[in-house]
C-alpha cells in the first residue's frame, strides 16, 4: 500500500496541539521538575543498552498524548507496515525503501515485486565475508604478491559518508588495514589522499550506486591512472573492486565483473552503509563487527516496528522534534556525541535528515504550508562546548539538542571518562536550569563585586535555561550499539516524513546543480561562456581570466 496523503495540519490532533502550545510556550521546565520529582521516571525509555531520558523537554503528559494522537491520525502504524513490507513508498522514484531488509535475519521473507530479497541479500553478504576475510588475512594479495595494507574508498554522499562515519566510529575494533576515503572532486584532496600509498599494497573500492556520479568517476579514473604509473592494465583486476547497481557501467570502467558487489535500487544511497557500500567498513573492522552492526540495527528495527508509540524511541524523538519544529518554530537541532569516535555522526546524519526531509511539496503534489525538515548540525563534546555552546545557552534561538554519551570508555581511562561525562551531565543540567538572577547576585557578593558594577554585569551572567535536550546514555560504543543508534535516527527520519506528508526517499533537489555543473564544465573547457545571469557570467569570465 502507498503512504496515505494526510495533511497533518488538517488533523484534530494538530489543532489540539496548537491550542496546547498556547499553554506550553511559556511553561517552565524548572517549575515542572519542581512540581514532580519523579519526572525523569516518567519520561524515559530503557531499551537494551540504551537509556533515553527525554524529561528535559518542554512537555507534559498531555503534550505526549496529543503528539501520539497526531501519529495515529496520520496513520503512522500503516506507514510503518508499508515501509517494512516493501511497498513502493518512494513513490516519485517508484521504489521500495528496504535498507531494513539488509539487516534482517536470513529466515525473513521480504517481498519486492513478489520475490523474497533475502536470498540475494545473503549471497552478497557471503561474498563480502569471503572477500574481506581473504584480504584481511593476506590470503588474497596485490599484483606483486604482497598482502594489502591500505584500502581507499572512492565514493560521495551516501557512498562515502556512512562508511566514513562508521570506520571512524569503530576504530577501536580495527583490523590491520588502514582505510581512507576520497570523495570530493577537488584534485588537491585526491592528491593529498593518495600520498604515502604503495600501489602494490593498496586496494580501491569504487562505491557508487549509479556509477554515473561525476565526482566518483573522476576520482576513480585518477586513482586508476595513479595505479597504472607503476602497474599494468592486467593488474587492475586485483586492485579495483566496485559496489554498484550498474554492472554495465562498472564493466565499461574496466573493473572485472567478478569484482562487483551488487546493491539494489530499493536501498537509498543515504541508507546504504548496511549494503555492500559497507565493504570498506567490513575491511576496516572485520566482517563479524560489520555483521554486529547489522544485528544492532535489526534490533532497533524490531523495537521500532513493534513497540507502542509511547515506548518507541524513534517515534518519541521524532514527535518531540515535530513539537519544536512546527509549534515552537525551532529551525535546527544539534547533535552532540560525547565521544570523539562519533565525530562524523553529524555530517553523516546531515545527509540522512536534510536530503530526506528537506522537501516543500506534500504527497498531494502541492506546496506544504508548514515547516518540514530540520537543519542538523553538531560536533563532539567537549570541543563543541568551547565553540558554539554559547549560542545554545544564551542566544536568541531555540536549539533542541541530543546529547549522546557512553557509560564505559573503550580504553578504560577512568579519569578522562569521568571528566568527559561530568561535562555531558553538566551541560543538560545547565541548559535546563540556567542561572537565575539571585544566584548571579549571590556569586557577585561572595566575590566582593558590588554596586554599579554588579548591577551592570548581572544581565550578562543570567542564563534563562529552559532549553530542551534529550539524553541518550548508552552502555558502550560497540558495533551493535552503533547499529542501533544509526537505525534509530533513520526511523526518526521516516516518522517525520510521514507526519509532514512528504516523500523522504527521493532527492530531486540535488539534480539541478549537477546538470548546470555539466553544462558549465563544457563552457570552461571550450572557453566559450554562454548566456547566464550577469553574476554567473561575470564570475566565469574572472575564472577564465577574460
Ligand atoms: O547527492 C545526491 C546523491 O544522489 C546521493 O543521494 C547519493 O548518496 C550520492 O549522490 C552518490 O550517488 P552514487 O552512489 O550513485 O554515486
Amino acid at each position: 500500500m502507498a503512504l496515505q496523503n494526510i495533511n497533518p495540519t488538517s488533523t484534530a490532533a494538530w489543532k489540539a496541539l496548537g491550542e496546547h502550545f498556547a499553554e506550553m510556550q511559556t511553561a517552565s521546565m524548572q517549575d515542572m521538575f519542581a512540581a514532580d520529582t519523579n519526572r525523569a521516571e516518567k519520561f524515559h525509555i530503557k531499551w537494551n543498552d540504551f537509556l533515553i531520558d527525554y524529561s528535559k523537554n518542554i512537555i507534559n503528559p498531555k503534550t505526549l498524548e496529543l503528539l501520539q494522537d497526531l501519529a495515529k491520525q496520520v496513520d503512522l502504524s500503516g506507514a510503518i507496515a508499508s515501509y517494512f513490507g516493501g511497498d513502493a513508498i518512494n513513490r516519485t522514484e517508484g521504489r521500495a525503501v528496504l535498507h531494513t531488509a539488509l539487516r534482517a535475519p536470513e529466515s525473513a521473507n521480504v517481498l519486492v515485486d513478489g520475490a523474497n530479497v533475502l536470498p540475494e541479500v545473503y549471497a552478497v553478504k557471503n561474498k563480502i565475508k569471503a572477500f574481506t576475510e581473504a584480504i584481511i588475512s593476506g590470503a588474497q594479495t596485490g599484483y606483486t604478491g604482497k598482502p594489502f595494507t591500505d584500502v581507499v574508498n572512492v565514493g560521495i554522499g551516501g557512498s562515502d559518508l556512512g562508511p566514513n562515519m562508521v570506520v571512524e566510529a569503530l576504530k577501536f575494533y580495527k583490523t590491520p588495514l588502514n582505510v581512507r576515503f576520497i570523495s570530493n572532486v577537488d584534485g588537491d584532496h585526491v592528491t593529498e589522499s593518495l600520498k604515502g600509498l604503495d600501489p602494490e599494497t593498496t586496494l580501491f573500492v569504487i562505491a557508487s550506486k549509479t556509477f554515473t556520479t561525476q565526482e566518483t568517476l573522476t576520482n576513480a579514473e585518477t586513482a586508476r591512472d595513479w595505479f597504472l604509473n607503476t602497474a599494468s592494465q592486467a593488474d587492475v583486476a586485483k586492485h579495483f573492486v566496485a559496489v554498484s547497481t550498474n554492472i554495465q557501467k562498472v564493466t565499461e570502467f574496466g573493473i572485472d565483473p567478478n569484482n562487483v558487489f551488487p546493491m539494489w535500487d530499493w536501498v537509498g544511497g543515504r541508507f546504504s552503509l548496511w549494503s555492500a557500500v559497507g565493504l570498506s567498513i567490513a575491511l576496516a573492522v572485520g566482517f563479524d563487527n560489520f555483521d554486529g552492526m547489522l544485528k544492532g540495527a535489526h534490533d532497533m528495527d524490531e523495537h521500532f516496528r513493534t513497540a507502542a508509540f509511547e515506548d518507541n524511541i524513534p517515534v518519541v524523538l521524532a514527535l518531540l522534534s515535530v513539537w519544536y519544529n512546527n509549534f515552537f518554530g525551532a529551525e535546527s537541532e544539534a547533535l552532540i556525541p560525547y565521544t570523539q569516535y562519533l565525530q562524523k555522526l553529524a555530517p553523516y546524519l546531515q545527509q540522512g535528515i536534510m536530503e530526506s526531509n528537506g522537501k516543500s511539496v506534500g504527497r498531494d503534489g502541492k506546496p506544504v504550508t508548514y515547516q518540514t525538515g530540520t537543519i542538523i548540525w553538531g560536533e563532539p563534546g567537549t570541543n563543541s562546548q568551547h565553540a558554539f555552546f554559547q549560542l545554545i545557552h544564551q542566544g536568541t534561538k531555540l536549539i533542541p539538542t541530543d546529547f549522546i554519551g557512553f557509560i564505559e570508555p573503550l580504553y578504560g581511562n577512568k579519569d578522562h571518562h569521568d571528566k568527559l561525562m561530568s561535562n555531558f551531565f553538566a551541560q543538560t543540567e545547565a541548559l535546563l536550569n540556567g542561572k537565575a538572577e539571585a544566584v548571579v547576585r549571590a556569586e557577585f557578593e561572595k566575590a566582593g563585586v558590588t554596586g554599579e558594577k554588579a548591577d551592570y554585569l548581572t544581565p550578562f551572567k543570567i542564563f534563562t535555561g529552559n532549553k530542551p535536550t534529550n539524553t541518550l546514555l548508552i552502555k558502550k560504543l560497540t558495533p551493535e550499539t552503533l547499529g542501533s543508534l544509526v537505525a534509530l535516527y533513520e526511523h526518526k527520519i521516516f516518522v517525520q516524513g510521514v507526519i509532514w506528508n512528504i516523500f523522504s526517499y527521493d532527492q530531486w533537489g540535488v539534480e539541478l546543480g549537477k546538470q548546470l555543473a555539466n553544462s558549465i564544465l563544457g563552457e570552461i573547457n571550450s572557453g566559450d561562456v554562454k548566456q547566464h545571469d550577469s553574476s554567473t557570467t561575470f564570475l566565469l569570465k574572472a575564472f577564465l581570466g577574460k
